[in-house]
């Protein structure tokens, strides 16, 4: 089927399966490999984007459901040249060893600071509950995170 979507404030036109993915729309047709597979049932976050306002999982959200929707990637967080306050706290508190988790839990982070901009620690652990890290590098994925809120 054919569909055109609107990704990281671009328009995409695609012809997919009707049963197709996001995420593999976004892997394997556009290249926007940021958005990871991990798990394919909704359980990880590595493959999380922001559809509208919400971080979801677009291992399962259809191709068809997307397109109505504004989907935002880890590769639309950056303003050209300039790294999204998280990317660059990440980055300043080392939150990330091997960097699977990394980009679904910045989209998880981004979709939180977006609705509130001075979140608790209980704020960030609530909306960072669906991102699992294999590494465990919880503790400096939320002072990343309390340090984009502050910057
Ligand atoms: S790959 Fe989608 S939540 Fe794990
Ligand atoms: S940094 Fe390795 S999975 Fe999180």
């Amino acid at each position: 089927m054919k569909l055109a979507l609107t990704i990281n404030g671009g328009r995409h036109e695609v012809d997919v399966p009707p049963n197709a993915t996001l995420l593999s729309v976004l892997r394997d047709d556009l290249g926007l490999t940021g958005t990871r597979y991990g798990c394919g049932r909704g359980q990880c976050g590595a493959c999380f984007v922001i559809a509208d306002s919400r971080a979801v999982a677009s291992c399962l959200l259809t191709a068809d459901q997307a397109a109505r929707m504004q989907i935002t990637t880890v590769e639309g967080l950056a303003r050209g040249e300039e790294l999204h306050p998280l990317q660059r706290a990440f980055v300043e508190e080392d939150a990330m060893q091997c960097g699977y988790c990394t980009s679904g839990m910045l989209i998880s982070a981004a979709a939180l600071l977006a609705r509130d901009s001075e979140p608790d620690e209980v704020a960030i652990r609530d909306a960072l509950a669906g991102n699992l890290c294999r590494c465990g590098v919880y503790g400096r994925v939320i002072r990343a995170v309390k340090r984009a809120a502050s910057s």
